[in-house]
């Protein structure tokens, strides 16, 4: 069997200056992180992604970073960054960071020094067009909020390409010496330990613009090249890739080098996620099974990452009109709800009305669909949005913790806060936090605990093949199996509200000793398989065998 760590992995996705804050300054910090890693190793999560650790104006939440070589003071020193990396260490939870190189900070030395003269040596690490180009107003990645791509530059008197906001200057990748920068800025976080990055804008990063060129080619053989510098630096270093292009264009970032992929190891899986929205709005599987059906073969060591909610809006722009319309219908009907004309800046709990059951589903399914599920920092118990922030801060408040003031995030007054917490409602800390639902065994919290134990128990599910069971089934209903050579898996999904019963018999020929091993419910004892029942929005995870 594979013992590529991450295909086992659990991941969960944080931003520091939203977790914990240990020194009452009312942002989140590294030492307030550090003291959460019993909560994080007692969930079960393997793997924590960092969202960026920079220095960073913070115009886009650290997106935009000033420095690539420390970590942003408000969250405390490289120092305690190593401390972290052994205390996580210490409990068998790799972490992984953003590497966020498609573009800097505006406020970055480098493009500071590039936009005083020609003659700077950073210069041509930035992309520059001395006349107003055609496209100017094209490829804009956040429409409403950004009018252009290319703007001009009264200091360097030349217009200046940003893919995303104004102040995210896009980095030069035909330069060489930006490449070699970049491989030195993962050599050094690979050298302090950590166990890979996050690439943000992948598909942006290997663009090679020009001015009047909306539609630039793009240079895989960077990717090839900077995993092949990673991993020589740390054999079990992976790139784990945002690329949310189309379908036919993904096996490009893979690469596929005998059989084996040689750039990314894994990508977000953005068109599962689209396609699970749209089958839970629906209720109905059907598009699961399609996007099943549809998943190319990839090559040795690739993998998927699946998530149901990331710091970003949902984004339903691979979806057609049509279903987008129905996502959006469902789940986030008022237009303060939508983002960029396509997408929801909602949590999932809200989302999905507080209903528990339709909840424990959806991360059932998941959790179960191939490949390596990743969490966002606050799913696990159910937290909520808040509208009244600007864009995707809705879903960036403060964790959680306690009733305590602050919901135990902070010491600090209530407007020092990073952000506010949510306060109030069904969503509110008051409701909602970590230590109510800690004493009590059955609240979504310890759910998660169980749910994530038992996938840590079915390595098929990461490492094996995941295969749609074509039986006739209830509406609503979704099969899906996962074979491994560690055993075989079975799961039965029913995203509409109907109780019903599903025919297995097919499978009984294979089965031994058939169990569930996680259910939403007691379900009487697996016997004869024709007639298993299934409650409306419940879930089996059934062991069908093992081998030894
Ligand atoms: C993608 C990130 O997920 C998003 O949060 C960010 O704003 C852009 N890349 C720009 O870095």
């Amino acid at each position: 069997m594979s013992d590529r760590w991450y295909e086992k992995a659990v991941i969960y996705c944080l931003d520091i200056d939203t977790y914990a804050d240990s020194n009452g300054d009312g942002v989140g910090d590294i030492r307030g992180l550090i003291g959460r890693l019993d909560y994080l190793a007692r969930l079960g999560i393997t793997c924590l992604w960092l969202n960026p650790i920079h220095p960073s104006p913070d115009k886009d939440d650290g997106y935009d970073v000033a420095d690539f070589y420390n970590v942003d003071p408000r969250f405390g020193t490289l120092g305690d960054f190593a401390e972290l990396l052994h205390q996580a260490q210490n409990r068998g939870i790799k972490v992984i960071i953003d590497l966020v190189v498609n573009h800097t900070s505006d406020q970055h030395p480098w493009f500071q020094s590039a936009r005083q003269s020609p003659e700077s040596p950073y210069r041509d690490w930035y992309v520059w067009s001395e006349t107003e180009p055609p496209d100017r107003n094209q490829g804009m990645v956040f429409p409403g909020e950004q009018k252009e791509t290319w703007t001009y530059d009264r200091t360097a008197k030349q217009w200046f390409y940003h893919r995303f906001y104004k102040f995210q200057p896009d980095l030069n990748i035909t330069n060489p010496q930006v490449r070699e920068e970049i491989k030195k800025i993962c050599a050094f976080w690979l050298q302090l330990g950590v166990a890979g990055f996050r690439m943000d804008a992948v598909p942006f990063i290997i663009e090679e613009t020009e001015p009047g060129n909306p539609d630039a080619p793009k240079d895989f053989a960077f990717l090839t090249d900077l995993r092949q510098h990673i991993q020589w630096r740390r054999g079990d270093a992976v790139l784990l890739a945002e690329a949310n292009v189309e379908a036919d264009q993904l096996k490009h970032f893979f690469g596929d080098q005998g059989g084996s992929a040689n750039r990314i190891h894994m990508l977000f899986d953005f068109m599962l996620n689209g396609r699970l929205m749209l089958a839970l709005a629906r209720r109905h599987p059907e598009v699961i099974i399609d996007a099943l059906q549809d998943t190319p073969k990839l090559p040795s060591g690739a993998q998927w990452a699946t998530f149901l909610r990331n710091h970003d809006e949902v984004d339903l722009s691979r979806l057609t009109a049509e279903q987008r319309a129905e996502v959006f219908g469902q789940f986030g009907p008022d237009e303060s709800m939508q983002l960029y004309g396509r997408g929801i800046r909602r949590r999932l709990a809200p989302m999905l009305g507080g209903d528990r059951r339709r909840l424990e589903l959806a991360y059932a399914l998941q959790f179960s669909l191939r490949g390596t599920p990743v969490l966002r920092y606050g799913e696990e118990i159910g937290m909520g949005d808040d509208l009244s922030l600007e864009g995707r801060d809705a879903i960036r408040t403060p964790m959680q913790w306690s009733s305590l003031p602050n919901g135990g995030f902070s010491t600090a007054t209530p407007d020092e806060l990073i952000r506010p917490v949510v306060t109030g409602g069904d969503f509110g800390y008051e409701q909602v936090n970590v230590t109510l639902q800690r004493h009590d065994p059955q609240s979504l919290l310890s759910w998660f605990e169980r749910m994530i134990r038992t996938l840590r128990e079915t390595p098929e599910v990461g490492s094996g093949t995941c295969k749609h069971v074509d039986i006739p089934v209830p509406a609503g209903v979704l099969v899906h199996r996962a074979d491994a050579d560690t055993g075989c898996m079975v799961f039965i999904h029913n995203l509409g509200p109907d109780d019903g019963v599903v025919d297995l018999s097919s499978l009984e020929p294979e089965a031994e000793y058939p169990n569930d091993v996680l259910a939403d419910q007691e379900y009487p004892d697996l016997g004869k398989m024709d007639a298993l029942p299934i409650g409306g929005f419940g879930y089996r995870w059934i062991r069908l065998k093992r081998f030894a």
